[in-house]
C-alpha cells in the first residue's frame, strides 16, 4: 500500500468514527456504509478516533473494549483491509503533534462558534475541558495528515470539515503549499439521522434515553420496540412535509435502507396507519444488521488477530502522516534531525 499512497497516487478519502459508544444506526446511514462503497474508486483511510473520544469522560475498560468494538465493527460492515487501510488513531502519534502545529494557528473565535463545542459543554457543563475546546484542530489534523480530497461524513462533521479547510488553507498561504484541500462528502440519503424521541435533535449514540437511538448492536425485537416508540404526530398519515419531523425521519431512514424514493413510501402505506409503517421501518432496518452483527460477533471473537491487525495499519498510517508532518515541521522552522 504505501508504496501506491506515495506514488502516482488514486484520488483519497478519510474519515474516522469515535468509539464514545456503540455506533448507531445515524453513523452507519450517514458515514459507514457509504465508506464501503467508497474504498473500491478511491485510495481510503479510515480510523477508529479513540482520542476524540476522551474529550467527554469514558471510564477505561469500557474504552479499550469500544475501540477493539469500532474497529470491529469497521471490518464488519464491509471495509476491506485490502483495499482500505483501517487504523486506530491513537497508534500514530503524529496526531497529537500535528494537532499542536495547527492549535498556533487557529483563533479562539473560530473554535468558540463551533456549534458542538457549544452543545458538548452545555451538556458536560462539570468537564469543559480544553481537549472539547480544541478538538476541531486535532481532527483537521487528523484530515491534514493523509493528505485526502474527500471527507465523508455525515451533516453534522460540516462544520469541523470548514474549520479543517480554513487552517489548511491558512496554513499553505502562510507558510507554503504543505495540504491537500479536502472537501467534505455528505451524502443525500441518511445523512442526518434523528433522535426517534426528539426527532429536532440528531441521532447520538451518546443519547441518555436508550430509546433514542438504534445501536448497530440493537437485536430485531428491540429494533422494532424502539420504533413502535418512536414519536410520531396526530396526524396517522404517512406523508413527508413540514412540522412532520418524526414521520419525516422514519421516512428518511426506510428509504435509506430499502432504497425507495419518498413518493414511493407515501404510496405503499398511503390509508394504513402508523403501526404498519413503523413495523416495515424496524423490520428493515433489523434485517441490514443483522448480517453485520454476526459477523462482528465472530471477529471480537479473536481479540490477538483484531491486535495484530491494528498493528499493521498503524505502521502504513504512521508511514504517510510522518511524510506530510515533516513537512509541515519545516515549513514552521523546526529541524527534522
Ligand atoms: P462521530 O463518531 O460522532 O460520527 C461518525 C460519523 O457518523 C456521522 N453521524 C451521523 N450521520 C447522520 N446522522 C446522524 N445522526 C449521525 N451521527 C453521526 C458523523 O457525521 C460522522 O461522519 N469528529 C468525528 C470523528 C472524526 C473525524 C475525523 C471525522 C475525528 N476525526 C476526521 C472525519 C475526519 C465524530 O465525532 O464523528
Amino acid at each position: 500500500m504505501s508504496e501506491t499512497v506515495m506514488n502516482e497516487r488514486k484520488k483519497r478519502a478519510l474519515s474516522m468514527i469515535q468509539p464514545s459508544g456503540i455506533p448507531t444506526l445515524g453513523n452507519y446511514l450517514g458515514a459507514l456504509r457509504n465508506w464501503v462503497d467508497l474504498q473500491d474508486e478511491l485510495d481510503c483511510f479510515f480510523a477508529v478516533a479513540d482520542l476524540h473520544a476522551i474529550t467527554v469522560r469514558q471510564e477505561p475498560a469500557k474504552l479499550r473494549q469500544q475501540i477493539y468494538q469500532t474497529f470491529a465493527l469497521l471490518l464488519a460492515i464491509g471495509l476491506d483491509p485490502e483495499k482500505s487501510l483501517v487504523f486506530v488513531q491513537s497508534q500514530v502519534p503524529a496526531h497529537t503533534e500535528l494537532a499542536w502545529l495547527l492549535a498556533c494557528n487557529t483563533q479562539f473565535g473560530e473554535l468558540s462558534r463551533m456549534t458542538q463545542f457549544k452543545d458538548k459543554s452545555a451538556k458536560h457543563a462539570d468537564n469543559i475541558n480544553l481537549g472539547l475546546f480544541a478538538y476541531p484542530t486535532l481532527m483537521a489534523a487528523d484530515i491534514l495528515l493523509y493528505q485526502p480530497e474527500y471527507v465523508p461524513v455525515g451533516a453534522d462533521q460540516k462544520q469541523h470539515c470548514e474549520l479543517a479547510r480554513d487552517l489548511a488553507t491558512r496554513f499553505n498561504n502562510t507558510y507554503g503549499n504543505t495540504f491537500v484541500m479536502p472537501d467534505p462528502y455528505i451524502m443525500k440519503t441518511g445523512a442526518r439521522v434523528r433522535s426517534l424521541q426528539e426527532p429536532t435533535k440528531k441521532m447520538s449514540k451518546s443519547d441518555e434515553n436508550q430509546n433514542s437511538f438504534i445501536s448497530m448492536l440493537d437485536d430485531k425485537d428491540t429494533v422494532i420496540r424502539k420504533f413502535k416508540r418512536a414519536v410520531t404526530d396526530s396526524e396517522a398519515c404517512v406523508r413527508y412535509a413540514e412540522g412532520k419531523d418524526g414521520i419525516n425521519n422514519l421516512m428518511e431512514i426506510y428509504s435509506a435502507v430499502t432504497g425507495k424514493s419518498l413518493a414511493d413510501i407515501e404510496q405503499e402505506f398511503s390509508g394504513r396507519g402508523y403501526g404498519d409503517f413503523k413495523l416495515a421501518v424496524g423490520e428493515s432496518v433489523a434485517e441490514t444488521l443483522a448480517p453485520i452483527q454476526a459477523k462482528l460477533t465472530e471477529l471480537m471473537g479473536d481479540k490477538a488477530q483484531l491486535e495484530a491487525m491494528m498493528k499493521e495499519s498503524a505502521g502504513h498510517a504512521q508511514y504517510v502522516a510522518a511524510r506530510t508532518l515533516s513537512k509541515a515541521r519545516k515549513r514552521l522552522g523546526y529541524l527534522n534531525l
